[in-house]
């Protein structure tokens, strides 16, 4: 299971601090757990992994195997929590290669969508769109491009059979398009929002279509649900939303999520925007940043070390990843290389990331670190169970309903009315005098 080491991050705070904070995490947990919360009405994740919908988990596999069977590519139509966790998932996973699945929908240029269309040209393909709401402008256009090109590919019979539509189970476009045409429906809980759903179909049939072990995923959240039941600070989530909200009090506030394994870069994605649209409101909230080691050591690595003292660093590391690659011995010491010969890639990464914690702690950056084992579906489960409760406690410690998003209406009203949708004329004319 996940640990907790605040080793880099307490000389920041007070021993009394993390008492105080234990008991401010107490009545959150309380709240949360109870659904009286703000926003109660979306903790449908809370116990998720273990009240699944079985049924609806028995038609993931079937559908996942069906595509497998059918198709060379798996077109995965969605945006913000109906796009980030999957595409975490696999990359985590280092899967998504047979079936090879192709991610759209989460922004509209054409050059993206047209590499897509020319790659799968000879390819037998289905398509997932993905959309609580239904109505996402984003995932509605590129489906319109995808659906065409399986219409014309298969004809419009055959292509609702390889269309699996995931959203709402009675309301919205998407809904009423799979009813009229025949695809097939899986449904996104009432009470679960877009950036904790992807523990439902929303993240588990691409990642079953891409051959991921969907039991050993929910088996890992279900274990890290009962780790972090606990009422006390070695509940990981605890610890790390501890630390965290401590230190943002402390004006520590960006938090630079860090690790050390490439694979890990779109789980930061997800994490990012689990935690930044669920806090980021209200005038407060801390800002989630993201860096790839070592890669940015040797570029934001500098303004880590010695920028702006505003900054508090979560390293996620890992156990041995399996891959046996060590370092060459090659008989001569050109490179000054020799002292590593027969080292393993592992154990210098990480003596690379505990020197980069002491030396960023030193510089003035609190590290907490999240202690994971293999990078595999286990962990996944359990690292996405485990941020998702640090978000919601993190977010009612805040003081914010960390279940809503009224902030991204803002850009949608202004672009709606910029492209002249019916509805949004004087907007329009207003903002055509601004521009
Ligand atoms: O967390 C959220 O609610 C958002 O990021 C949504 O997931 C995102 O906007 C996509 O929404 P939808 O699934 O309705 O298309």
């Amino acid at each position: 299971m996940l640990k907790v080491s605040l080793n880099g991050a307490k000389s920041f705070f007070e021993e009394r601090e993390l008492f105080a904070m234990g008991a401010e995490l107490e009545a959150a947990h309380k709240t949360l757990e109870s659904g009286g919360g703000p926003g109660g009405e979306f903790t449908g994740w809370y116990r998720l992994p273990q009240n699944y919908d079985k049924d609806e988990f028995a038609r993931i596999r079937e559908a996942a195997k069906k595509i497998q069977d059918d198709s060379d590519a798996l077109i995965v139509i969605g945006i913000g929590g109906s796009y980030l966790g999957a595409r975490a998932a696999l990359e985590f996973t280092r899967r998504g290669s047979s079936p090879k699945v192709y991610f759209a929908g989460n922004n509209i240029s054409a050059s993206y969508i047209q590499g897509i269309l020319d790659e799968i040209k000879d390819k037998r393909f289905s398509i997932n769109v993905i959309s609580k709401s239904g109505t996402t402008t984003e995932p509605a256009i590129a489906f319109r491009i995808f659906r065409k090109a399986l219409e014309e590919r298969y004809g419009p019979e055959e292509a609702a059979k390889r269309i699996y539509a995931t959203t709402d189970k009675e309301k919205g476009a998407l809904k009423r398009l799979a009813g009229e045409r025949g695809y097939t429906p899986f449904v996104v809980p009432d009470d679960v929002g877009g950036r904790f759903s992807v523990l439902t179909p929303v993240g588990l049939l691409p990642c079953a279509a891409a051959g991921l072990n969907i039991e050993t995923l929910m088996e890992g959240a279900r274990e890290a649900m009962y780790a972090c039941s606990e009422r006390n600070l070695d509940n990981p989530a605890w610890a790390y939303a501890a630390a965290r909200n401590i230190l943002y009090r402390k004006g520590y506030k960006v938090e630079v999520l860090a690790c050390y394994e490439p694979a890990f870069r779109y789980m930061g994605e997800w994490w990012k925007q689990l935690f930044g649209e669920s806090e980021g409101k209200d005038g407060l909230g801390i800002f989630p940043a993201g860096v790839d080691l070592t890669a940015d050591l040797h570029s934001m690595g500098q303004y880590i070390q010695d920028g702006e003292r505003f900054l508090q660093e979560t390293v996620v590391t890992f156990g041995q990843t399996g891959e046996p690659l060590s370092v060459e011995a090659c008989g001569d010491d050109g490179d000054g290389l020799e002292y590593l010969a027969g080292t393993a890639l592992h154990e210098i990464n990480l003596q690379a990331s505990r020197g980069t914690m002491l030396a960023h702690a030193d510089g003035g950056v609190p590290v907490s670190e999240i202690i994971a084992g293999a990078m595999d579906e286990r962990t996944l489960g359990q690292l996405i169970y485990m941020f998702e409760l640090a978000c919601g406690l993190s977010g009612y410690v805040l003081g914010v309903n960390p279940f809503d998003q009224p902030g991204v209406e803002a850009y949608k009203k202004n672009m709606f009315a910029l492209l002249g949708k019916p509805g949004f004329e004087q907007l329009r004319e207003k903002l055509l005098a601004r521009l």
